[in-house]
């Protein structure tokens, strides 16, 4: 024990005679001995060097012992102050206590009785110090342990995040982004069914676009189930949600325009029971609310949280953005089509005898290409194609262009060059590639004799065949300033004998089925196009 009697004590009392003996006893015991008289004497030597514990008297000059006991706590609360007086009282006693004061003794004191009183209180208050260590060892281990946790919640909101930006970035129609929405939705809050309405002006009710199911079977796997109607349809075997009260849900977000969290349904909203767990999202177009995005639970132990909210606002944001920037982009392409049309139009125009040239083309072209079986991107392209095929046209002089009579080599060389003046037109926009080749190879023939690149058969764009076929049918079966329309006799022959020369002989023999049912005549007399048989092109 000998080894553990190194420790300073400090006595405080303003009888010398005291402070003498009780020197002279802890002295021997081992132990470094400082004395004061009084309080301020005392706090300076506690200021000074370390004091492991502090024996004082309560009356004394200057600063008595309960403002030194004071003192000491503000300046080192783990330093034990054992209080000693002769006059003990309740209201001194309740003092030490308050002031911190870990012990009391009453005069007169033995050296033993003082020397077990400290003994206890410091082995008290090595344990507390202890205590204080470990607790802040403790407390440092879940600080860094909080750390490490917000660290990755960072990472993975991060992830998140970036996840739910990138899936809006490669979207090409307003009616995709609500699909992704839904899908995304599902994925990310891990609900078991998500819809998408939108809120129809005319008749204020919400409108279901899209909607996502995960089946019971496969909650948790990433495989859903998606369909876009009007109305939900059959949600692989769970019974739907009541929609009536949904739909009032929906509009209560409407007019709130803010994202609405239920993590455990308890019927309050009038939702039905089955409904576990809801998010209702507003999405929002320069402040206005245009749509609604739901995420529900029907089963399960899953609820959402606020930090499902939290990520199925930022991807409605994020949707909402890529809406609006689709009709921004979808308006700018309507009006750089309109502003192409009136190209046409005035080129057109210049010749009464080709007015609608490029409106019929465009109608034959698309009544072959549906009997062949095109699909709806081939026939939009087919479609944009037609009635651009010859915008370059615009770039040859009215006196080569309308001239009625046999034009000589150097003026059909300049209108062979309508094709190509078209197709750069369209390449300065930037766009539309597969309208561009088309619109550039509608003079090439199959035989590769054509003009302006004498491309031969397959090297020719498939839609570019069709148009061909479709142009010089037009061109033929209309008056022009130098002929009559030719009899549609001649017309068929012209057709045929180009075959396999001119055209491509399967785009002939498509021509040939849909003219035999007499479509062709019949749109060229009313413009109306009519459901189309369709054979998949061989
Ligand atoms: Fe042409």
């Amino acid at each position: 024990m000998d080894d553990q009697r190194k420790e300073t004590i400090l006595f405080v009392d303003d009888e010398e005679s005291i402070l003498n003996v009780v020197t002279d006893f802890f002295k021997r015991q081992g132990y470094r001995i400082r004395t004061a008289v009084n309080g301020v004497e005392a706090m300076k030597i506690i200021g000074n060097e370390k004091v492991d514990c502090c024996f004082t008297d309560i009356n004394m000059p200057v600063m008595n012992g309960l403002d030194l006991a004071e003192n000491i706590r503000l300046h080192d609360n783990t330093m034990p102050v054992i209080v000693m007086t002769g006059y003990p009282s309740l209201e001194n006693t309740i003092q030490t206590i308050k002031n911190g004061v870990v012990d009391f003794l009453i005069k007169p004191v033995s050296l033993k009785q003082m020397e077990l009183c400290m003994r206890r209180v410091l082995r008290q208050r090595g344990l507390f110090i202890e205590n204080v260590l470990l607790k802040e060892e403790v407390r440092s281990k879940e600080r860094l342990e909080k750390l490490n946790q917000e660290l990755l919640y960072k990472v993975d909101e991060l992830n998140m995040l970036n996840k739910i930006m990138s899936s809006f970035t490669s979207i090409v129609s307003s009616a995709d982004v609500f699909k992704r929405a839904v899908d995304i939705a599902l994925e990310i809050t891990h609900a078991d069914h998500t819809m998408f309405h939108i809120i129809n002006e005319a008749v204020k009710q919400p409108f279901e676009v899209a909607s996502a199911v995960t089946p019971p079977t496969q909650i948790g796997d990433k495989h859903t189930q998606n369909h876009q109607s009007p109305r939900p349809k059959s949600n692989g075997g769970q019974p739907a949600v009541d929609q009536s009260s949904i739909l009032d849900l929906i509009m209560e977000v409407v007019s709130d325009e803010i994202p609405l969290l239920i993590s455990q349904n308890n019927g309050v909203r009038g939702l039905p029971t089955d409904l576990l767990s809801a998010m209702l999202v507003p999405l929002k177009i320069r402040d206005k609310v245009f749509g609604i995005l739901t995420a529900g639970i029907r089963e399960g132990d899953n609820r959402f949280s606020e930090k499902d909210l939290y990520y199925l606002s930022f991807m409605a944001q994020s949707a909402a953005q890529s809406i609006e920037n689709l009709a921004l982009y979808e308006n700018i392409y309507e009006n750089l089509f309109a502003t192409l049309y009136a190209f046409v139009n005035a080129v057109e125009a210049r010749d009464l005898y080709t007015r609608q040239h490029s409106s019929r083309v465009t109608g034959i072209s698309l009544i072959i290409g549906k009997h062949l079986g095109c699909n709806v991107e081939e026939l939009d392209v087919l479609n944009f194609a037609g009635h651009l095929h010859d915008i370059g046209k615009i770039g040859i002089r009215d006196d080569i262009l309308l001239k009625p009579g046999r034009l000589t080599d150097e003026e059909f060389e300049k209108i062979k060059q309508h094709p190509a003046i078209g197709a750069n037109i369209l390449e300065q926009l930037g766009m539309w590639e597969k309208e561009r080749q088309i619109i550039r190879c509608h003079h090439e023939r199959f035989d590769g004799t054509g003009y302006p690149d004498g491309l031969k058969e397959k090297q020719i764009p498939f839609l570019a065949r069709i148009l061909s076929v479709a142009d010089v049918y037009d061109a033929m079966a209309s008056d022009r300033a130098y002929r009559k329309r030719m009899e549609e006799r001649i017309i068929l022959k012209v057709i045929h004998e180009g075959s396999g020369s001119q055209f491509d002989p399967d785009i002939v023999s498509a021509f040939d089925a849909v003219y035999q049912q007499g479509i062709i005549l019949r749109y060229m007399e009313t413009g109306q196009m009519e459901d189309i048989e369709r054979v998949h092109p061989s």
